[in-house]
């Protein structure tokens, strides 16, 4: 029988963390968490995503949790620092290049899933813990609910650190990511959790935007540009028919792009971490 979800609509995105990973040699593939007078560059970049990390595992209860879920696991960078807190594991990513970079970073000491976390069927009731971060925005809210619900066991939590809308999307080029905030949390209550701490980090991530936006279109659009113009003097005949079919799609996108800062971020998005308890 096939999938119930296929991996196709989240596929680009994969392609892009693969990217972030590969060239920019980053082990986290989430925001940074900049400190007050902590620089916006690249070279703070694997600092800040170390103090995310370190602020999203302060919110895991005391007491109660052993065995964790890691939704949406990227490289395995936050379970790798779970592994040192003495937790037990099982790592979900769709993309096979995440879960064999996971395996290696983790040194093959959590159990992997290669697939989307909406076609997972069981064990029910196995976790004390359901970690997604910055993954949540990728699965549709009712039935993320659902899975958490079926694969917790009662009392258990869920950990969510990501980016939410805060507000209507009223202007061309805006990027449409991240969960309508209060629909998330009623959705959330509606299906049997309660919310126990929130935090609102948006202020402490948003210099990831700076970074972002200009690595994109300082660094990748130029090296487009001089593709395009290689093309155009080399194979000018397959220069017009790429022309044809690209330059509207690639003006778009370099749009959008310049509308994505810390400024547009912080108006629009809302990047929180949230915990939430399953009513037992
Ligand atoms: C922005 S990365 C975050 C990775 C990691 N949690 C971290 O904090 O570095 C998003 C992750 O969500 C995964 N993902 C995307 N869609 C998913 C889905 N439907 N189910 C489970 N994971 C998904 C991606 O493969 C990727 O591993």
């Amino acid at each position: 029988m096939g999938k119930k979800h296929s991996h196709s609509k989240t596929y680009y995105n994969d392609i892009a963390l693969k990217l972030a990973h590969r060239v920019l040699g980053i082990e986290h593939l989430h925001y940074g968490y900049f400190l007050p007078g902590q620089k916006a560059v690249l070279e703070n970049l694997p600092r800040a995503q170390a103090q995310y990390v370190k602020n999203l595992l302060s919110f895991i209860p005391k007491k109660g949790i052993k065995h964790i879920f890691d939704v949406g696991c990227g490289t395995g960078g936050v379970a790798t620092e779970l592994l040192k807190k003495k937790m037990q594991l099982t790592c979900l990513a769709p993309d096979p290049y995440l879960i064999t970079k996971t395996k290696e970073n983790t040194k093959n000491r959590v159990e992997t899933i290669t697939d989307l976390y909406e076609n997972v069927e069981g064990p029910s009731g196995l976790y004390d813990m359901i970690l997604m971060s910055e993954s949540c925005q990728y699965v549709k809210i009712k039935e993320g609910w659902e899975q958490h619900s079926k694969f917790l066991r009662p009392g258990g939590y869920v950990l969510i650190a990501d980016f939410f809308r805060i507000r209507e999307l009223d202007q061309p080029y805006l990027s449409k990511s991240g969960h309508p905030l209060k629909e998330f949390i009623e959705t959330a209550e509606n299906l049997g959790f309660s919310l126990i701490k929130k935090q609102d980090i948006t202020k402490f991530v948003a210099p990831t935007m700076t970074i972002y936006q200009n690595l994109i279109t300082g660094k990748i659009f130029p090296v487009i540009e001089a593709i395009f113009e290689f093309t155009a003097r080399k194979f000018p005949r397959f220069y017009k028919i790429m022309r044809k079919f690209l330059k509207n799609k690639v003006l778009f996108l370099k749009t959008k792009y310049e509308n994505q800062g810390p400024d547009i971020f912080k108006k629009y998005k809302s990047y929180q971490v949230l915990l939430f308890q399953k009513k037992s």
